[in-house]
């Protein structure tokens, strides 16, 4: 079985391989030295596990992502997205069109209303198509959870890395698919203001 690494982060050593004679992506979740045995055992699988979870939630709810081919204890199978990581395309100083915003807004809230917040919200875990279709990657710090809090971190993430104008399509599509928007986007204000706070002080 052929098999390349094509990213080594904080977490996970990401192959691209071939599996069921599909082609795959392989999140292989390695030992962390500097954590006790039996507790980075427990973290390693568990996050295998919610990312293989939320990943197949938001496949079955319509937001673009990878499907799930096999989950072992700490090793995911997706299929491979044939795309560019949006974060790059920023880089190259490429356009990112509205629509796009759009659509990666109304996927965000489409995740929010199945309870998932993604964790790590970024450009660099947003996929782009030949098409100029955005899928969401990167699950890993995913949690299906009802914090306010946790689904406002992700907007915040997001507008961090984004231009005021591309935010605005965003949020605009957010908010009209989100259910719960007026209490994370109140949510959102507040934590940005504690930012400033802890900036001054
Ligand atoms: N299903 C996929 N298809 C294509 N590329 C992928 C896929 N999953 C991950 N990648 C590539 O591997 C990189 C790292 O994967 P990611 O899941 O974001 O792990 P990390 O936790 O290291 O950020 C991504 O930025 C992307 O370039
Ligand atoms: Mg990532």
């Amino acid at each position: 079985m052929a098999i390349r690494l094509i990213a080594k982060g904080a977490e996970a050593e990401v192959y691209r391989t071939r599996i069921f004679d599909i082609d795959a992506i392989l999140k292989d979740r390695k030992p962390k030295a500097y954590r006790i045995r039996e507790l980075d055992e427990n973290i390693r699988a568990a996050r295998t596990k919610s990312e293989a979870k939320t990943t197949y939630i938001a496949d079955s709810i319509g937001v673009r992502v990878p499907n799930v081919l096999l989950v072992k204890r700490y090793q995911l199978y997706t299929t491979y997205i044939e795309g560019t990581r949006m974060s790059s395309l920023m880089q190259q100083g490429k356009s990112i069109g509205n629509r796009l915003m759009s659509k990666v807004g109304k996927y965000l809230g489409m995740l929010h209303n199945a309870g998932i917040a993604h964790g790590d919200f970024t450009p660099a875990n947003i996929l782009i198509d030949a098409k100029g279709e955005p899928w969401v990657i990167d699950f890993g710090l995913s949690s299906i959870s009802d914090s306010i809090e946790e689904k406002a971190f992700d907007l915040l993430l997001m507008k961090r890395s984004i231009d005021c104008k591309s935010y605005a399509y965003f949020v605009e599509s957010y908010s009209s698919k989100a259910s719960a928007s007026k209490a994370i986007l109140a949510r959102l204000s507040e934590i940005e203001k504690r930012g400033r706070y802890n900036e001054r002080a």
